[in-house]
C-alpha cells in the first residue's frame, strides 16, 4: 500500500518582503522550508499603501492557504505602524500596516523592518552579528546573541560630504558612482562598521550583493535574497518570546 503523503507541518507562514523595487511572497512550512516558489512583482509607482496593497492582494491569491503572515518592510516599524519609508511614498508614514493586513486577510500578522527579517533568516544567534542589505536602500540590523537592537538605520547616517551611507551604497549610489567605486566604498564601509560595532559576523544581503567583486574579509559573507523571506518564520519564533 502506498504511504500516505505527510501533511506539511503547520503553521504555514505567508512570508512577504516589501521592497522599494520589488514585492515578493513565498509560503513556508513550520520549519521554514519553502512550500512555493518566490513570486515577485515590481513595486508600483507611486508606491502608496493603496497601490502596494493591491499588488500584495494579487500575489496572495497565488499562494496556498496560510495560517499567519510575516512582513518585512523597508522602514522603521513601531507598534505595527510604518513610521518611515525613505524609498516609498510618504503616505506610508504612520500607516497601520499590521492592522490593515490582519483585517483584510483575516490572519495574524507580524511586521518588522526588512533587514531585521532578513537577519532572522541568516544569523547564528551567537555574538554580535550585523546584517547590511544592499538594495534600493541600505538596510541594517544588529543582533547580540540573537536579540535584535530594533531601530538601527545606518543607511541614513551621514558619511562623507553631507551624504549618507545609503546615498553611496544604495541603488542610487551604485548607479551614480558605478560598480568599481561602489565596491571600493563598500570595502571602506565594512571596515568602518567593524570599528563601530565590533561585530563577530557581518552578513551582506539584498539584490545588489551580487555586484560585490572583491574578496570579502574573514567573517563577512553574502546571504541569499531568499533569506529576506526565510526569516519570516524566525520572526514569529522571536516575537513569541517577547510576549
Ligand atoms: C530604510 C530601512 C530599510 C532599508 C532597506 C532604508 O532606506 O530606511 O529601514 O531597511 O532602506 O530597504
Amino acid at each position: 500500500m502506498p504511504n500516505k503523503p505527510l501533511p506539511f507541518p503547520h503553521p504555514i507562514t505567508l512570508a512577504v518582503d516589501i521592497g522599494g523595487t520589488g514585492m515578493k511572497v513565498m509560503a513556508l512550512d513550520a520549519r521554514g522550508n519553502p512550500l512555493t516558489e518566490r513570486l515577485r512583482e515590481p513595486t508600483p509607482k507611486p508606491a502608496t499603501p493603496t497601490s502596494m496593497l493591491a499588488v500584495l492582494d494579487n500575489l496572495r491569491k497565488e499562494m496556498p492557504k496560510c495560517d499567519r503572515v510575516s512582513v518585512g518592510f523597508p522602514g522603521v516599524i513601531k507598534q505595527g505602524k510604518t513610521m518611515t519609508a525613505a524609498n516609498l511614498d510618504p503616505a506610508w508614514l504612520g500607516f497601520s500596516l499590521k492592522n490593515t493586513l490582519e483585517k483584510k486577510w483575516k490572519l495574524p500578522v507580524h511586521l518588522a523592518n526588512d533587514a531585521a527579517v532578513q537577519g532572522y533568516g541568516a544569523i547564528s544567534g551567537r555574538g554580535v552579528e550585523l546584517v547590511l542589505t544592499l538594495g534600493t536602500g541600505l538596510g541594517s540590523a544588529l543582533f547580540t546573541d540573537g536579540h535584535l537592537c530594533a531601530g538601527l538605520e545606518l543607511g541614513h547616517h551621514p558619511w562623507q560630504k553631507g551624504r549618507t551611507y545609503e546615498d553611496y551604497l544604495g541603488r542610487r549610489g551604485l548607479k551614480k558612482y558605478g560598480k568599481k567605486r561602489w565596491n571600493r566604498l563598500l570595502a571602506i564601509a565594512i571596515e568602518q562598521t567593524a570599528k563601530t560595532f565590533n561585530w563577530d559576523k557581518l552578513y551582506l544581503g539584498g539584490g545588489n550583493a551580487k555586484e560585490i567583486n572583491f574578496k570579502l574579509p574573514l567573517y563577512v559573507s553574502t546571504i541569499s535574497n531568499e533569506d529576506g523571506l526565510f526569516g519570516g518564520v524566525a520572526l514569529w519564533r522571536y516575537q513569541a518570546t517577547q510576549t
